[in-house]
């Protein structure tokens, strides 16, 4: 039986257990996202510049933070959120014995996984980036201690190798043109990059869908993953350490959600 189900059939059980679980699931759970229809190759220009802008539709912010704002009350509390946590202890040995990392979110959102470093005391000066102008009303409304700015991930308005680390928060799986979000995560980069809960896919192509993110349709792309290893090598990116967050087999592949950790190298 998946793990899932397993999961599942012991909270069913246990309706104490079902509604914390819950709680720490949910800003990542399936149901603020799915109807995933898969794009046939002759509209994926076509569908990808009509969604192009989807996720800065205004009502997507405050909808994706009520599951958030329930994660960070548990993080808060010592409670494990395990996409926060593999950030946390990839980034903790990169960083500075002494003085402060500098670390830019790239599709920050609204600027979370800046209190979530809190949380855990780590030496990062953040600040983050989103091309929504709703999500950066309301990561500065939020979180008037960070610095925030409107900012595409294909055109970042930092100079070359001027951020420690760059954060690629789970973004460039929306990004049409994701060579060029690569591209530009590794310009700005002066030591790392991270890709966060990032969609893989082992033997097939890279695939694209639409899929509803909190009722809004956008683009969704898994990776082939070497293609994407390749395409962060030829932006000067080297694959460091992996984190697998979750995989199933689906349409005869295995799938993952994966973050990566690359460091910059000479080319
Ligand atoms: C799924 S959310 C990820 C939020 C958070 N970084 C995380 O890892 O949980 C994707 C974010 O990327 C942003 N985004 C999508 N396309 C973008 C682009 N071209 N440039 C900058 N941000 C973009 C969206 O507005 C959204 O806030």
């Amino acid at each position: 039986m998946p793990i899932t189900s397993l999961i599942r059939s012991f909270a069913n059980r246990h309706p104490q257990l079902k509604s914390v679980l819950r709680t720490l699931a949910s800003p990542f759970r399936r149901s603020v996202s799915g109807q995933y229809r898969p794009l046939p190759p002759g509209e994926a220009e076509a569908v990808s510049t009509e969604l192009a802008n989807a996720w800065q539709a205004p009502s997507i912010p405050e909808a994706q933070r009520k599951g958030v704002d329930a994660a960070l009350a548990a993080y808060r509390s010592g409670q494990e959120v395990r996409n926060f946590d593999v950030l946390v202890d990839l980034l903790r040995p990169i960083l500075p014995q002494a003085g402060l990392a500098t670390l830019l979110e790239v599709g920050c959102s609204s600027g979370y996984h800046g209190e979530a470093f809190a949380i855990k005391s780590l030496p990062v000066e953040y600040r983050g980036c989103d091309f929504s102008p709703a999500f950066i009303d309301l990561a500065r409304r939020l979180h008037p201690d960070f610095a925030f700015l409107v900012a595409d991930a294909c055109a970042l308005p930092e100079p070359d190798g001027s951020i420690d680390i760059v954060l690629s928060g789970c973004c460039i799986l929306h990004v049409a043109d994701y060579e060029k979000a690569i591209a530009e995560a590794a310009r700005v980069a002066r030591h790392h990059v991270v890709f966060h809960r990032t969609p893989v896919l082992h033997q097939s192509k890279t695939r694209r869908f639409t899929k509803m993110a909190y009722g809004v349709k956008t683009l969704e792309i898994h990776f082939n993953e070497e293609e994407l290893i390749h395409l962060m090598r030829r932006h000067g990116l080297a694959v460091s350490a992996v984190v697998t967050l979750d995989a199933s087999w689906q349409d005869g592949d295995a799938v993952a959600t994966k973050t990566y950790l690359c460091e910059k190298v000479t080319q």
